[in-house]
């Protein structure tokens, strides 16, 4: 099988929106389309594909932005998703790397990533390629949001 990366585009919107659920589920896709079409027009951020016979079976989304105290430009990776029969055959990997050099193409001294504690297999993947449990991310849910 043969798998390509590549910028995501528009028209990839619905594929896009169904894998996503691999990695949260919605009962309501609708909030789901339209952050996407926000994301694919932001110039902070990159999604890159993982496409094979015209299916896109994974995708992670790059955000690059200033940091004025650190004096240059930071990277997040958003989300990273390969589809449940696409696994365990190094796409995970293409799309990690892909991002690492879109990152270094834009400058970022340094790119940030986070995953659940239990994430063996992304904390595994993300470890592989250079990154370090450096920091810790807290995180606050906004009133009405918290489960
Ligand atoms: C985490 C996730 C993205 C990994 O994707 P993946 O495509 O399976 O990752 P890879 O195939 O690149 O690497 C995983 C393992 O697959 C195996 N593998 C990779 N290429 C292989 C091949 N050609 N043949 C056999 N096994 C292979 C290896 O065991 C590899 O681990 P290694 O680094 O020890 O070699 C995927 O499991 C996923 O989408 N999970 C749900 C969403 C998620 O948790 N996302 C991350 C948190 S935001």
């Amino acid at each position: 099988m043969s798998v390509r990366i590549r910028e995501a585009v528009q028209r990839d919107s619905k594929q896009l929106v169904k894998l996503s659920d691999e990695l949260i589920h919605l009962e309501d896709w609708s909030t789901r389309e339209v952050m996407l079409t926000e994301s694919l027009n932001d110039p902070a951020s990159t999604i890159f594909v993982a496409e094979a016979d015209e299916t896109i079976v994974g995708f992670i989304e790059l955000r690059v932005f200033p940091d004025f105290v650190e004096g240059s430009p930071i990277a997040v990776i958003l989300n990273l998703v390969v589809a449940k029969d696409f696994r365990k055959q190094g796409i995970g990997s293409q799309l990690i790397q892909r991002a690492g050099e879109a990152a270094d193409k834009r400058n970022a001294t340094e790119t940030h990533v986070w995953t659940e504690f239990d994430n063996q297999q992304a904390i595994h993947l993300y470890t592989k390629h250079g990154f370090t449990d450096r920091h810790l991310l807290l995180e606050r849910e906004s009133e009405g949001q918290a489960s």
